[in-house]
């Protein structure tokens, strides 16, 4: 891999990134240890790049930590996901703290465990006041499925009044997204080298850049998030228009 830049190299640094974790059965795999393996040494990655994001100045990073189709794994997987994740939610508050991140998340989150949801909960509160980088955990989410769960609360706003059909614009239907408040991705990184979308974010990364990883998630560490950023850095976003520079021509 090229030398990771200097932080003060990174004159673009993106507001909003959001992240695919990809690959972490694969780690544990060619080591020959059960996939869980992979997912515990995914947590260090998670630890790495949340403090990072936070050092830098980025103001949201979401993580596609499950999705609404990881619950058809093996029961087994599923349970050791969710012991990590309420130890990962228990004992990171200090450091949380103490970087200042405070913790949200997005998805059908009534679908988790009591013990996970209640934990988040508690989290929730304890990291409420931070003022420094927003962390989003995309939990049980599927990007599908919010979109329906926010076209069924446009129907019921509709229903009762507070709504017409003809102020449902954009930010009208932006607002009743688990995204509300929060603005798009500028860039999106996948890791492992697939060239997947996996039902993440499908509304919200309309304009976002993408860089693929070839890294699989439990090796993407500070340096591999760094490099990321350079090539976003590197890209000229036009949404749609055309560059000044050609413009001219
Ligand atoms: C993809 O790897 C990863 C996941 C489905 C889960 C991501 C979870 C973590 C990194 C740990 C828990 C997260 C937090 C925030 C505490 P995969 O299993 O699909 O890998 P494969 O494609 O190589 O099989």
């Amino acid at each position: 891999m090229k030398t990771p830049p200097a932080l003060h190299e990174l004159e673009r640094i993106p507001r909003h990134v959001a992240v695919i974790m990809d690959g972490n059965g694969r780690w544990a795999r060619q080591r020959l240890l059960p996939r869980i393996e992979g997912h515990r040494r995914g947590i260090e990655s998670v630890r790495a790049v949340v403090r990072a994001a936070g050092e830098l100045g980025i103001e949201y990073l979401t993580l596609y930590a499950f999705s609404k189709e990881n619950w058809r794994r093996p029961k087994m997987e599923i349970a050791a996901l969710m012991r990590l994740l309420e130890r990962f939610l228990r004992e990171e508050i200090g450091e949380l703290n103490e970087n200042k991140v405070r913790l949200k998340t997005i998805g059908a989150r009534d679908d988790l465990p009591p013990r996970v949801l209640s934990q988040l909960r508690k989290t929730e509160a304890a990291t409420a006041k931070n003022s420094g980088l927003t962390l989003i955990l995309a939990l049980s989410y599927g990007a599908r499925d919010e979109i329906l769960r926010a076209v069924r609360r446009v129907a019921a706003d509709a229903v009762a009044g507070r709504l017409s059909p003809d102020a449902v614009d954009e930010i009208a239907f932006a607002a009743r997204l688990d995204t509300a408040g929060v603005p798009d991705p500028d860039l999106l990184i996948r890791t492992s080298g697939e060239l997947r979308v996996s039902n993440f974010l499908l509304w919200q990364i309309s304009y976002a850049e993408f860089v693929i990883s070839p890294a699989l998630w439990p090796d993407f560490r500070r340096e591999h998030f760094l490099e990321a950023l350079r090539e976003f850095a590197n890209r000229r976003r036009r949404f749609g228009g055309v560059d000044p520079v050609s413009r001219k021509a």
